[in-house]
């Protein structure tokens, strides 16, 4: 069973393949947490029980009969406030009293095989209750009457486990939650490296690694959105640790608006990791009877090195956050307009684009931005979701039956979320876009957010999307978000709510991507947010794939896609070949393969060579979809740490074929380099096929593969493909 519990010594102990995470229920129903890392048996893990030196200062629970206990130094589960624990709180409830005052205490638990879905919330799903087995844990305390169920679920073949929280009011009174982390996890040591995704717009999600020093430290969001700068993902990993070798503990919360991961390390040289929606502006008022779900974190532990921790969260993510037709379907190769015309454009334009796209091998055309209301800049129209007949040439139905004759799908750009201050829908409705009283709201892009924490809102957009969607054959929906929330007030909540907004907002973009989910099953939405300003589980739990930057420069992109890959597959990546200047075509699609493909440009612009060139990449995005899409990563050489080159490889599950690409970022000071591959099986043969060279994968992984004489200018790049000889 991978999840045990020990009647005798009261020990849970949850086991994946390579992991463990134990708990032990303590005198008076102390939860305290005992481990986390590398599988254990079951042997003697009481001794685990942390006690760091007791000082006059530890308060103590004077019910508790082992003298070295107080809740200040012990690994506590789920700690609350005010009593006794002075590390930063995982939950904290201001009861009816005015006090902050909890201790949550262990009351009941019960394991069962699945997993169940979280109300109103993305999370990881099972189609098998044997692929995933949970751990309920009711905790109580006892003088405010709050409840708490820890959710703990273990995937037991792939490596991971997620967490998340409900917090209920048994009481009879109102209380108000001002903090509720989903995971919150003590260490007995903070001797760890801390890896995070840092970022803006146009370069997000860098890798930045940094010792974990004493005292508080953490990245997190306010911005409504999980953001371009800070992603929610940490690593957290012993101070030795790269791509193979150390252990690895990832954390990626399945949300996409406000969260904060927290690091607080304490008097006796542990630390604790929190994880969840951020508690600064966070106050959620609870009533009688109530219950308030807080969002998953999922946690993987990887004792081989950081490599295999990414590896576990993109095989988990592919089968069991990705959903329905698209999880398993191949992504079609798409042409998008937005960096050829912006908004420029007419129907005939874009169907000229449709024409060589398909005689190229393209699949699908997506118009983006401009299509509806009188939108021919950024400053107007956002709400105004009415096609423009005129710019089309004719109905959205005609265009799109035009563009299915060429032979193309057909995809379109939405919005959502926003309203443009010029706009029918602001003029009929100023009071639907997120404000405050009395306030001047900023302005971002010259539009504002729409107040989604509100029903009729959210119906009546929907409303307009399901029309368009409805009336024209639409494959593919972009859906964008533009700027950030603020002044988060809404006229459609009392003055005790308002610090509900932001939560109340994303779970109303949940409740229409999900509408979107059931009533268009065959629709494929691209997420988007100036770029990838909201790259996450929680939308990737609704859209398979994001457009990872508004930058398509492929050296810029090197750095982008490494950290973004740290948790997320390729498959969620988009991806395009675009005009740009500083790299040939064949270093852009070079990097560009390693995601979901597409080109973003005008294809009438191509010179006949160059057709040829795309011709041959849109064979060879054929040829290696499944080793890409499916198949396993290992990164070879890291741009954000080598000033030169960078380097990277899929290996196929069954390790029969391998691809291998490498790009030059500027002329290396030495010529020699003899790249070391990764994942080969040691006793299989491999052909290289460029060059029908043979090697051992022995060879390629411990001697390396010998690059003399390969093309070093800056932005070159090459590919190899290796397939087993039988
Ligand atoms: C955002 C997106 C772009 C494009 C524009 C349209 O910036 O990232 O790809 O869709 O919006 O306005």
């Amino acid at each position: 069973m991978p999840i045990r519990f020990d009647e005798k010594e009261k020990i849970f102990h949850l086991d994946t393949a390579t992991s463990s995470y134990v708990m032990e229920i303590f005198e008076q129903n102390y939860l305290l947490h005992l481990y986390y890392g590398k599988k254990i048996p079951d042997h003697n893990l009481k001794r685990l029980k942390y006690k760091g030196w007791f000082a006059s200062f530890s308060p103590m629970n004077r019910l508790v009969e082992d003298g070295g206990f107080s809740p200040d130094i012990c690994m506590m589960e789920y700690p609350g406030q005010n009593t006794g624990d002075f590390r930063r709180t995982a939950v904290a409830v201001r009861n009816a009293d005015g006090n902050n005052a909890t201790d949550f205490r262990y009351a009941s638990h019960k394991i069962y095989a699945g997993k169940p879905a979280l109300a109103g919330l993305p999370a990881l799903y099972v189609e098998d209750d044997a692929d995933a087995t949970t751990l309920e844990i009711t905790m109580r305390d006892e003088v405010t009457g709050m409840r708490v169920v820890l959710c703990y679920t273990v995937f037991e073949h792939l490596g991971a486990m997620t967490r998340s929280v409900r917090i209920c009011n048994d009481s009879d009174r109102p209380a108000r939650i001002e903090s509720v982390y989903s995971t919150c996890v003590d260490f007995p040591t903070h001797d760890y490296d801390l890896i995070t995704l840092y970022g803006r717009w146009l370069k997000e999600r860098t890798a930045e690694r940094r010792p974990i020093a004493r005292g508080r430290q953490g990245v997190g969001s306010l911005r409504g959105s999980s953001s371009h700068h800070q992603n929610p993902f940490a690593a957290v990993v012993s101070s030795g640790a790269d791509e193979d070798c150390g252990e690895a503990y990832g954390f990626n919360l399945v949300y996409s608006s406000n969260f904060s991961f927290d690091i607080d390390s304490d008097q006796n040289g542990g630390m604790r990791v929190l994880m969840g929606i951020n508690p600064d502006g966070f106050d959620w008022l609870l009533a009688p009877g109530e219950a308030f779900q807080a969002p998953e974190t999922v946690m993987v532990y990887s004792d081989q090195g950081i490599g295999e921790m990414s590896r576990i969260f993109h095989r988990l993510y592919r089968k069991h956050l990705i959903r329905g037709k698209w999880r398993d379907a191949k992504r079609p190769l798409l042409i998008n307009n937005w960096e050829a015309t912006a908004m420029d454009f007419t129907g005939e334009k874009l169907l000229s684009f449709a024409r060589v796209a398909k005689e190229l091998g393209m699949e699908m055309l997506v118009m983006d931005d401009g299509w509806f209301g009188n939108r021919f800049d950024d400053h107007r129209a956002l709400g105004d979701w009415h096609v423009n007949e005129e710019k089309l040439g004719s109905t959205l139905h005609e265009f799109v039956e035009k563009v299915n004759e060429i032979g193309l799908r057909f995809g379109i750009w939405f919005e959502p979320e926003m309203i443009s201050r010029d706009s029918d829908l602001y003029r009929a409705h100023p009071d639907w876009c997120l404000h405050v009283p009395g306030r001047e709201k900023s302005i971002a892009r010259y539009q504002y957010v729409l107040d989604y924490s509100r029903q009729d809102v959210r119906d009546y957009i929907y409303g307009l999307m399901h029309h368009v969607l409805s009336t024209a054959n639409v494959a593919y929906l972009k859906w964008d978000f533009n700027r950030n929330l603020t002044e988060a007030g809404s006229a459609a909540l009392p003055p005790e709510r308002q610090g509900e907004i932001f939560h109340r907002c994303v779970l109303g973009t949940y409740e229409i991507m999900g509408r979107l989910n059931r009533d268009f099953p065959d629709l494929l939405i691209e997420n988007c947010s100036g770029g990838g300003g909201r790259f996450d589980p929680g939308m990737l739990y609704y859209s398979p794939q994001i457009w990872t930057s508004d930058n398509t420069d492929p050296i810029e992109r090197l750095t982008i896609q490494f950290g973004t890959s740290l948790c997320y597959p390729a498959s969620t990546m988009g991806a395009h070949v675009s005009a740009n200047k500083r790299t040939g075509y064949d270093t852009k699609a070079n990097v560009a393969l390693w995601g979901s493909f597409g080109y973003e440009l005008d294809p009438n612009t191509f010179s006949a060579e160059e057709r040829e060139i795309v011709k041959a990449q849109i064979a060879e995005y054929h040829k290696y979809y499944d080793v890409i899409h499916y198949g396993d990563l290992y990164r070879l050489i890291d741009p954000a740490q080598n000033a030169f080159r960078a380097a990277w490889m899929f290996v196929s599950e069954d390790k029969s074929e391998a691809l291998v690409t490498s790009v030059v970022m500027r002329r290396p000071p030495e010529y020699a380099l003899y790249l070391r591959l990764k994942g080969l099986d040691p006793e299989k043969l491999y052909r290289e096929e460029a060059s029908g060279e043979v090697y051992s994968g022995a060879s390629l992984m411990y001697a390396g593969l010998n690059l003399f004489g390969t093309d070093l200018d800056d932005g070159t790049s090459f590919k190899l493909y290796f397939k087993e000889v039988k």
